[in-house]
C-alpha cells in the first residue's frame, strides 16, 4: 500500500476528490492533518474513518507530528488547501515527498498571500486568458518547488474572480488525483531538475 496524509485547514474538496478518485487498492489516505479544528476537510475525514491530527505553529507541535508519520510509513504527503507555512524541519524529513495544488499557473500569481480568493482575484484583475492548477513539490520557498503537472483552463470570457475559481476548482479535482495515482506508480521522474510524468 501506499500511505498517503493530507494536510488541510478547510472546506475539503480536494481531500475528497483523492478520496473518490484514487485507486483505493493501491491508496491508503491514512492521515489528514488540520490546523483548524471545525472545517468541512476535518468532518469529512471523520466521516470517513481516517485519523485526524492537529497541529498549531509550535515547533514541538510539528516534532510530534512528524514522529506520528513516521510511525506510519507516510509514502507522499499532499497540501490540499493547507494555508500554514509548512516548517523546514517537516520539508527536510519528507525530501521530495510533499506535494501542494495550487489554483493557478506557477510561477505567476504564487508566493506568500497568495492562497484562496486572493490568487483568482490577481489572476482577474490581471486580464489574463488562461488560468488552471498547478502541482509541484514543495520546498523551502513558498511555490517554489519543482512542477510536476499543470492544467490550464480558459478565462477569456468570465466575468469575475468566483467564476475563475469554479473552473479552476474543476481542474484541480482531476489533477490532483492523478499526480498522486502516479507518483503512487512511481511515474513521476525527477531528471535534470525537472519533472517528468511517464505512462
Ligand atoms: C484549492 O483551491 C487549492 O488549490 C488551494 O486551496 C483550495 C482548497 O480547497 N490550495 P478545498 O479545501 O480542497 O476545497
Amino acid at each position: 500500500m501506499f500511505n498517503v496524509a493530507v494536510f488541510v485547514s478547510g472546506r475539503g474538496s480536494n481531500l475528497r476528490s483523492l478520496f473518490e478518485k484514487v485507486r483505493k487498492d493501491q491508496i491508503n489516505i491514512c492521515a489528514v492533518i488540520s490546523d483548524k479544528k471545525n472545517c468541512g476537510a476535518v468532518e469529512f475525514a471523520q466521516q470517513n474513518s481516517i485519523t485526524v491530527f492537529f497541529v498549531d505553529s509550535n515547533v514541538e507541535s510539528y516534532s510530534l507530528l512528524i514522529k506520528e508519520l513516521l510511525k506510519l510509513s507516510i509514502d507522499l504527503i499532499v497540501l490540499a488547501g493547507f494555508l500554514k507555512k509548512i516548517p523546514d524541519e517537516l520539508v527536510d524529513a519528507f525530501e521530495n515527498k510533499i506535494i501542494n495544488i495550487h489554483p493557478a499557473l506557477l510561477p505567476s500569481f504564487g508566493g506568500k498571500g497568495m492562497y484562496g480568493m486572493n490568487v483568482h482575484k490577481a489572476v482577474f484583475e490581471s486580464s489574463a486568458k488562461w488560468s488552471g492548477a498547478t502541482v509541484h513539490f514543495v520546498n523551502k520557498i513558498y511555490d517554489e518547488g519543482l512542477i510536476i503537472a499543470q492544467r490550464v483552463v480558459d478565462i477569456s470570457n468570465v466575468s469575475s474572480p468566483d467564476e475563475i475559481a469554479q473552473k479552476v476548482l474543476n481542474v484541480e479535482h482531476e489533477l490532483l488525483p492523478f499526480v498522486v495515482q502516479k507518483i503512487s506508480e512511481s511515474k513521476v521522474v525527477l531528471k535534470n531538475n525537472r519533472v517528468y510524468v511517464v505512462d
